[in-house]
């Protein structure tokens, strides 16, 4: 009750603003030419938290995942990375920014060794001491793909192809790593090893937006969860709630 106290209440409220979320989508829409792919779309996700977008196939799940990377721009709303705006920033920026996108799909060159892959990955941002540390870090952290550096990329199996795409990004701790549809068609045991990855990821104090149609793995891995349906969200939460909240629906449909 003494002066002093009431001086640093008041210091502390004006010195400790609200957190900026690492990535902000306001009100954001998007379309491939005509055809309108989300509607009104916000979220954010805050340093180091761990966001499941859930939905079934056609939602919109990896219009989202493009437009947070920069892949998309959006038709209306904003894209905020750490409070700048970035609606309509390339995305080698949000690359740069700490954002960083594993892609659906075997997003690896085939023809090219694991080694080569990565290579031409860490060479963009990187001069040829700075490639060797990166490809140094990336063997450290993905053993089994420093096994096969030498391996054709087409040749690895799904998940090896999986954490080659991952090493290709994760050369420096991202802020957000935006990984869609990881487990897709892998083997059970495949997907454990790379969630037990995104976990150690997580872990290391990045954020997290997993897109995902296998839900048991997203919302065992994360904190809150948003369903997409029709281009638009239709449920936000936390991941404890959510396989209630939108189960039956996603459940049906795996
Ligand atoms: N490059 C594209 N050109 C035209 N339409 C697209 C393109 N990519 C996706 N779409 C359409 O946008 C909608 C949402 O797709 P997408 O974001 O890939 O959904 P999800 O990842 O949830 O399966 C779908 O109807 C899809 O056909
Ligand atoms: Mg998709």
């Amino acid at each position: 009750m003494t002066d002093t106290t009431t001086t640093e209440a008041a210091e502390m409220a004006t010195a400790a603003p609200l957190e900026i979320p690492v990535l902000e989508m306001r009100h954001v829409s998007a379309a491939y030419g005509p055809f309108r792919a989300l509607f009104d779309v916000s979220l954010s996700v805050g340093e180091g938290e761990t966001v499941a977008l859930l939905g079934r196939n056609g939602a919109g799940k990896t219009t989202v995942a493009r437009v947070a990377s920069g892949l998309v721009a959006p038709t209306e709303g904003e894209v905020m990375v750490d409070g700048n705006d970035f609606t309509g920033v390339r995305a080698h920026r949000y690359a740069k920014a700490g954002v960083v996108h594993v892609p659906e799909g075997r997003a690896v060159f085939p023809d090219f060794s694991v080694e080569e892959n990565l290579t031409l990955a860490f060479s963009r941002t990187h001069d040829r001491s700075g490639v060797r540390d990166a490809l140094g870090r990336a063997f450290e952290l993905f053993p089994p793909i420093a096994q096969r550096r030498g391996q054709i990329a087409g040749t690895l199996s799904g998940g090896e192809q999986r954490m080659l795409a991952m090493a290709r990004v994760l050369v420096e701790t991202p802020r957000l790593l935006i990984a869609d549809e990881l487990s897709l068609g892998l083997a059970p045991i495949v997907t454990d090893e790379v969630y037990a990855v995104l976990t150690r990821i997580r872990d290391a104090g990045t954020a997290l937006l997993i897109v995902e149609q296998h839900i048991g793995h997203a919302l065992a891995l994360c904190d809150r969860a948003i369903l997409l349906a029709h281009g638009a969200i239709t449920w936000k939460g936390p991941s404890p709630e959510a396989a209630q909240a939108v189960g039956a629906s996603l459940f049906d449909s795996s």
